[in-house]
């Protein structure tokens, strides 16, 4: 099996300014599983694959959660110091009992509507005060308009409070990335988790005392009340929903204007109804695998791809590079805007899969939606400048210029 010394895949630049597609491209096709070293120590196996991606996705006995879903996200054995307590990080039965209460109260069709509904309105609003001529930063004027909505319904908060919340589960995620961290990446992330944290634990507080339960942090602040769940759980799942929905749509939003600004020409079949917005969704969330790629820990040895991965390793799946399977996807590095049966796995698979796939699909829906129904444009006037991270792919900065839809469709010729 191929052995990485300094692997590629633990920087941070490299997905900024590297090619990391191409990189996994030649693994997926030479080594499909491989082992990436860092000089203190550290080794993972890596999985490129679709269907090793998937195959380890759903083999939740054998993959463990619970060391955490990040490179470095605890060190070897320590589990993860919400391990058990928080989805992302714990393993069924603890898992199941957690997810319950949490998609019962968050992800119910109720809330799905509610939030389709403040999306569009942020969405909306935004737009609408935006003129021809303009420039401006859509990854910081208009992206985070999706995940504002989305606090606001699920954590019952209103747009400036949401805007406090968004900011700082964006320096949690974005710590090693100076676009959000400044000069001190460490303590900028203990400062966001705490900020994170003390609001979150306050709204339950507000709930708790008034005994409201419409909105999903109400909702587990009572099922604290009647002691079925513990206060540390329901703060933590509260953070990890948040964290969970902020700092992925707004990237994918990003991503998908800069990528319908390189082919509009399929774009504006969107726009003259040829194509629908649900095709076009799959495939921006194929194309733009905000997630890159999560990472499990073996409980026991596991065959994957005719290698035997012994027990006590951690294993990444590589989300991107599984979207680019050619044994899954025709053309798989072509944009395709209405690809058919698109198999897309950038929400992941089996228990863990995404709780909020269903929001965030709406919500990208609901912007490509809007921005095929407006009356204007826009087009990306520099370049982009990529999120400094291995683990989301994402834009920090995404320069626009609004133009006549009708100049946007002489540039599709
Ligand atoms: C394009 C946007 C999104 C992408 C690409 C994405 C991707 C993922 C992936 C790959 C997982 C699986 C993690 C694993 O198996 O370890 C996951 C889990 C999760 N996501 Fe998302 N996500 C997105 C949007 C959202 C949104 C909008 C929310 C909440 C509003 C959310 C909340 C969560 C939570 C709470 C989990 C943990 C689920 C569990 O462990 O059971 N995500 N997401």
């Amino acid at each position: 099996m191929l052995v990485v010394e300094d692997s590629p895949l633990y920087s941070a630049e490299f997905f900024a300014v590297g090619d990391p597609y191409a990189y996994l491209a030649d693994l997926r096709a030479e080594h499909p599983v491989s082992i990436h070293r860092r000089p203190d120590g550290y080794e993972f196996y890596a999985l490129t694959r679709y269907d090793d991606v998937y195959a380890a996705y759903i083999d939740h006995q054998r993959l463990s959660s619970s060391y955490g879903t990040m490179i470095d996200g605890s060190w070897h054995p320590e589990k993860d110091t919400a391990s058990g307590r928080m989805l992302i990080v714990a393993d069924p039965p603890a898992h199941t009992a957690i997810k319950r209460p949490v998609k019962h109260s968050g992800f119910n069709r109720a809330m799905l509507g509610n939030t389709g509904r403040t999306v569009r309105r942020n969405i909306r609003a935004a737009l609408a005060e935006l003129s021809v001529g303009d420039r401006l930063d859509f990854s910081r004027v208009v992206a985070p308009e999706l995940p504002k909505g989305v606090l606001e319904v699920l954590f019952g908060v209103g747009p400036k409070d949401a805007a406090v919340l968004l900011e700082a589960t964006r320096t949690m995620i974005g710590y090693r990335d100076g676009a959000y961290a400044g000069t001190s990446p460490l303590d900028s992330l203990v400062d966001a988790q705490l900020e994170v944290l003390d609001f979150v634990d306050d709204l339950i507080e507000q709930r708790i005392d008034s005994g409201a339960d419409d909105d999903m942090i109400g909702y587990l602040a009572q099922c604290v009340v009647r002691g079925e769940m513990t206060r540390d759980v329901a703060l933590l799942n509260g953070l990890n929903v948040a964290v969970g929905g902020n700092e992925t749509t707004p990237h994918t939003a990003s991503l998908a204007v800069d990528t319908i600004h390189h082919e509009r020409a399929q774009w504006q079949r969107v726009v003259d109804g040829d194509v629908s917005t649900e095709l076009a969704t799959q495939e921006l969330l194929r194309w733009t695998s905000t997630n890159s790629y999560v990472q499990r820990v073996t409980v026991a040895d596991v065959e994957i791809g005719g290698y035997t991965i012994p027990a006590n390793s951690f294993v990444t799946l590589w989300n991107m590079s599984a979207n680019r399977d050619a044994a899954v996807f025709d053309r798989p590095d072509d944009f395709v805007i209405d690809r058919p049966d698109n198999r897309q796995i950038a929400f992941g698979a089996g228990v863990h899969r995404c709780i909020g796939a269903p929001v965030a699909t709406l919500e990208i829906q609901t912007l490509i939606e809007e921005l095929a129904a407006w009356d204007k444009a826009f087009v990306v006037v520099d370049t982009p400048r990529k999120l400094h991270s291995n683990f989301m792919l994402g834009l920090t900065e995404l320069h626009v210029e609004v133009v006549g839809a009708e100049d946007a469709k002489d540039l599709a010729k």
